[in-house]
């Protein structure tokens, strides 16, 4: 089986050049050998390689520029997947895509569920809502993955920049009054290889669902929980536990809304595939420890 990967150098991309290594053949591009952005070069390139599987890991995800490059964003979030949507109709390959908690309007405290009404409040929910939807109206088969809050081992993430702010200051503030689940992009790649074996299996499995880790926290209480962890580690934290300081989202203002539930509802995804999804703190733990091993 040949796989082309688009976005390894990326979060989820990273994570899944590994995890698709038992399923096939794995073709991995990155911005500099393929950009998405050219629809004429993405066509040629899938047409020239006849993969059976396409994994578009690439996106716009700077959240805050997209709201000044929605020309960008667009061509990248909406426009390459439907260029991939309709080549891989052509092929009868499988198209696998993931999409956001920032397709919602994040009102209420309850999860969501893949049947639930949309609304985006940025630039970058809009552009992502319109890759979906372009997918799910081509006669492609397809997976959609709706995540959220996703953190990897490699690079900058949340909880890192917690760290590194906890050891330098005695006074932090985070946002506490937004609601969702952190994710490893590892979980993400591990879920979407597993979801493509049985989805091969068994087309009837094709179509979009939410895929993130169990429990909900806010960035606040995320923020708290690495620190502490940090503390019991005997890492050198300054900051004292009663100086991290719970702010309404209102309070950090940045250029994109954000929407203050981003629960999601992962009953579909654990039926149709038989997942077990760990809770949010396992992943976040053992991304601390490797990353504190090595720092
Ligand atoms: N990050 C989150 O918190 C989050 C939350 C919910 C959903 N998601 C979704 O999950 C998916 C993976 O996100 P991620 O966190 O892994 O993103 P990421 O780390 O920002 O990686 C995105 C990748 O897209 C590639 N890319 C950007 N523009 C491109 C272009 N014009 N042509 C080709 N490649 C291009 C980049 O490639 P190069 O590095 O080679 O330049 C980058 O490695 C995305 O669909 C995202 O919308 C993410």
């Amino acid at each position: 089986m040949k796989i082309l990967l688009l976005g390894k150098n990326g979060q989820v991309g990273w994570e899944l050049s590994r995890s698709l290594q038992t399923l096939g053949e794995v073709i991995a591009t990155g911005s500099s050998d393929l950009n998405v952005a050219d629809a004429a070069a993405l066509s040629a390139r899938v047409r020239t390689l006849k993969p059976d599987v396409i994994v578009n890991a690439a996106a716009y995800t700077a959240v805050d520029k997209a709201e000044s490059e929605s020309d960008l964003a667009r061509a990248i979030n909406a426009e390459a997947p439907a260029v991939l949507a309709r080549e891989a109709a052509e092929l009868g390959a499988l198209l696998v895509h993931y999409s956001t908690d920032y397709v919602f309007d994040g009102s209420g405290n309850t999860p969501r569920n893949e049947q639930a009404a949309t609304g985006p409040l940025s630039v970058y929910g809009v552009t992502k809502l319109a890759g979906e939807q372009a997918i799910a109206a081509s006669a492609c088969r397809h997976l959609i993955f709706r995540t959220s809050w996703v953190y990897a081992a490699r690079g900058g993430n949340f909880a890192k920049t917690m760290l590194r702010l906890a050891s330098e200051r005695d006074q932090l503030k985070v946002v506490a009054d937004q609601f969702g689940a952190p994710t490893g992009a590892d979980l993400i790649a591990d879920v979407t290889a597993h979801a493509i074996r049985r989805t091969l299996d068994e087309p009837a499995r094709q179509g979009l669902y939410h895929l993130v880790a169990a429990g909900e926290t806010t960035w606040f209480d995320y923020a708290r929980y690495v620190i502490e962890w940090a503390r019991t580690q005997g890492r050198a934290i300054k900051v004292a536990p009663d100086q991290i300081h719970a702010i309404a989202t209102t309070e950090f203002p940045v250029p994109a809304k954000r929407p203050l539930n981003s629960r999601l509802d992962t009953h579909k995804l654990r039926s149709a595939f038989d997942v077990h999804l760990p809770a949010w703190q396992w992943g976040v733990e053992r991304m601390l420890a490797e990353y504190t091993s090595q720092a």
